[in-house]
């Protein structure tokens, strides 16, 4: 029977809501997000809408900003952007010390803290909020891209700031010293895409990371840092590499779907989760998921990519949703179910995924941080119930 007295510590009762299922944290005016419905809004516009008619740095302005752009504040937003996408050649250095497999997700963690060291005003109270959120904008695209080049073997590529913001991360992964690099535009959309559909997603682990972070007064480059070693678990953001991983030995075993959702269906023995399936919040179906589904055909079919992984991700979808398991729980694909089959067609490699991920959720975090701090927010600081020891006499070690 639940006893409500062990609810009750020192200063009175407190609530205990293990992993915050049901809590609110905070009031927000940036994401709309109803899981019963399958609905997801940025600022009151639809995901829909938003990834079919929106560019990536128009819904980063409109996550931080809160409107979107006139034409003259985007030019303004996007010109500050590409001036700011060179990284300070000491940072060089600390990337230079990494062992060349360290996996790109804490290179990046690790990056991006140290940039406020490169911009101290950021932590000594005199910065430019706006140049701090600019800078981060700007240079994750070229350090995320740094991890992939060396573990090639070839030399880093600066930015070359003629091009738009995703063309310019395109081009820093891809282009080769020895030959021309055109930048295919089925590749930009796809990506425009994908990003859009990451850029936010109110209180999830990461941005109540971010926030968490920054409500002790931490400063924005700190706080950033924190929520992308959050988004790195495989239960988030490093859910997308872990669904690959997972199609591919599926494939490598022959293909049989059924065996995986059997072992899903005992999770508690077997400990083994479809990776890409269920969610905290979406209890009905994931909307980027479905728009992600249908992308991933999209830029397979026009990209001439034929990724037998397609066909088994499907299969074990349909082979799920027919269930009893998943059904009666409500588990359905979300959003990394997919979009790793993409970022393959593309040419991104496995380890890079999540990395693609946090180039995306940059702009919620920012948002949510700035958010944060509008409203004055008060440092977060869960309460506990108390399960150790009562009080106990110190044992001297010779007599223990
Ligand atoms: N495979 C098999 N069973 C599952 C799965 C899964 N992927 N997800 C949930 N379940 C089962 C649980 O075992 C539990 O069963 P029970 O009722 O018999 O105890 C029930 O469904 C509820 O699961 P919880 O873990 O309590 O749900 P929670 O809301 O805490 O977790 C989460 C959500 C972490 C996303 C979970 O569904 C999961 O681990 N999925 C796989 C990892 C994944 O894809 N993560 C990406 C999420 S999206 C994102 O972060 C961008």
């Amino acid at each position: 029977a639940f006893d409500i007295s062990n609810l009750r510590d020192q200063t009175g009762y407190v609530t205990l809501d293990r992993g915050y299922k049901n809590t609110g944290a905070t009031k927000s005016a940036i994401t709309f997000l109803d899981g019963e419905e399958g609905i997801l809004r940025y600022r009151g516009y639809s995901i829909e809408e938003l990834a079919s008619k929106a560019s990536f740095l128009e819904v980063a302005y409109l996550l931080i900003y809160g409107e979107l752009p006139t034409k003259e504040q985007f030019t303004q937003f996007e010109s500050a952007i590409r001036s700011h996408t060179m990284v300070n050649e000491d940072m060089r250095k600390i990337f230079d010390g990494f062992p060349v497999n360290a996996h790109p997700m804490c290179v990046l963690a690790s990056l991006v803290s140290a940039m406020s060291g490169f911009y101290p005003e950021s932590y000594e109270g005199n910065g430019d909020e706006n140049l701090d959120i600019v800078r981060l904008m700007a240079k994750l695209p070229t350090i995320a891209t740094w991890s992939y080049k060396r573990s090639q073997g070839h030399p880093l590529n600066y930015p070359k700031n003629k091009l738009g913001y995703i063309e310019n991360f395109l081009q820093m992964m891809f282009a080769l010293p020895v030959e021309d690099y055109t930048v295919d535009p089925v590749v930009a959309e796809a990506l425009n895409i994908l990003l859009i559909l990451h850029a936010d997603h109110e209180q999830n682990c990461s941005t109540s990371t971010v926030r968490l972070v920054g409500s002790s007064q931490a400063n924005l480059y700190a706080s950033i840092s924190a929520g992308i070693s959050a988004l790195w678990g495989p239960l988030h953001g490093g859910a997308n590499q872990e669904v690959i991983e997972m199609l591919e030995e599926i494939k490598a075993g022959g293909g049989d779907v059924a065996k995986y959702v059997d072992m899903a269906k005992n999770a508690k023995t077997t400990g083994f989760r479809l990776f890409g399936f269920g969610h905290r919040v979406y209890k009905n179906f994931d909307p980027r998921a479905k728009i992600i589904k249908k992308a991933a055909d999209d830029v397979l079919s026009k990209l001439g990519v034929n990724d037998p992984v397609l066909e088994i991700a499907k299969g074990l979808e349909e082979a799920a949703l027919n269930d009893e398991y998943f059904v009666s729980r409500k588990l359905y694909p979300n959003v990394d179910f997919y979009s790793g089959i993409i970022y393959r067609a593309l040419g991104i490699p496995t380890n890079m995924f999540t990395v693609m991920f946090a180039i995306g959720r940059l702009p919620g975090w920012i948002a949510q941080w700035k958010e944060m701090r509008e409203t004055k927010e008060p440092i977060g600081r869960p309460r506990q119930i108390y399960t150790g020891s009562t009080l106990r006499e110190f044992v001297p070690m010779e007599n223990r």
